[in-house]
């Protein structure tokens, strides 16, 4: 089966558990400004991402979150710096279909909407055009039911599915060529407290039962909590910090003591202190 070969490939690359896969290094990025001049979004930032765990990238609006995330794709270029994924440049990953290496799940959400659900999961299957479409259909079936949908939604329409539905569908679309590397941007924005929760609790699992690393921007604070192993701080254009979210919220900067310990971050923080009592 030609997925298999896909396996192999990507395993060889594999480093081994708590060992850098994403490595950025001095990456600047730039853009010009209409009617001249230029915006420095992120400035020598360096920010390492280890095999296995769930990094969070938070940072105030307009940080540069999404940039991040777009240059670890290969979709934006460094005006300076480089970015290494799998111990390759990522322009090279990019260049051979980055879909089997990284799933990506964008803000937006965006579905093709004249394409139902189970052609949107297998849409990176066949515009890789790697295996014959009854394989593609087969896969984009076990993707759909592993993000807790129903066969009979196979052949729904974008427009019939709740908001928490669309994000099971990108999901399942993200991870139908089983990368090893998963990226989420703001994954349960626009979701209702429920369907939050539920996707939380996906996502968890799948992080556990794929073994996937996971690159996440979120400013839910439950979200953060259920599921990071390491949170990274995006202020003054680079990471000023990337550990453990106790050690996080140890370092004292403006934007943490406003981002946790603001009145929404109360109840979150008492989650954390009933858990560490009761672990
Ligand atoms: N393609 C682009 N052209 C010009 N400016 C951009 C482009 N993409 C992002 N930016 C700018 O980069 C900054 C960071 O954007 P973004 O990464 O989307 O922030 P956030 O942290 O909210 O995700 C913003 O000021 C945005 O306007
Ligand atoms: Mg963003």
């Amino acid at each position: 089966m030609d997925t298999a070969a896909v396996h192999d490939d990507r395993a060889g690359a594999l480093p081994a558990p708590g060992q850098p896969v994403i490595e950025v290094r001095g990456l600047w990025s730039v853009f010009p400004v209409p009617g001249g001049g230029e915006v420095v979004v992120h400035k020598d930032l360096d920010l390492t991402v280890l095999r296995g765990e769930v990094l969070t990238l938070v940072g105030g609006s307009g940080t540069g979150k999404t940039v991040l995330l777009r240059q670890m794709l290969g979709l934006n270029t460094p005006a300076k710096g480089s970015v290494t994924v799998l111990g390759r440049p990522v322009a090279e990953l990019s260049r051979d279909g980055a879909a089997a290496r990284v799933g990506m799940l964008f803000q937006q959400g965006a579905l093709f909407s004249a394409f139902s659900v189970l052609d949107n999961i297998a849409f990176p299957l066949r515009e890789a055009g790697a295996v014959p479409d009854a394989l593609a259909r087969e896969a984009a079936m076990l993707k759909l039911r592993m993000v807790g949908l129903k066969p009979g939604d196979a052949h729904k329409m974008p427009a019939e599915l709740s908001g928490g539905m669309i994000k099971r569908v990108a999901l399942a679309r993200a991870l139908v060529m089983d990368p090893p590397l998963l990226m989420l941007d703001e994954p349960t924005a626009g979701l209702d407290p429920d369907s939050s929760d539920a996707f939380v609790t996906l996502l968890r699992s799948l992080h556990q039962e794929l073994g996937l690393t996971v690159v996440m921007v979120t400013h839910d604070l439950d979200t953060l909590f259920e599921l990071s192993s390491r949170v990274a701080v995006l202020a003054e254009q680079r990471v000023i910090i990337a550990a453990p979210v106790r050690e996080v919220l140890a370092f004292d900067h403006p934007f943490i003591r406003h981002f946790f310990l603001g009145e929404r971050g109360q109840r979150a923080m008492e989650l954390l202190h009933q858990r560490k009592q009761t672990a």
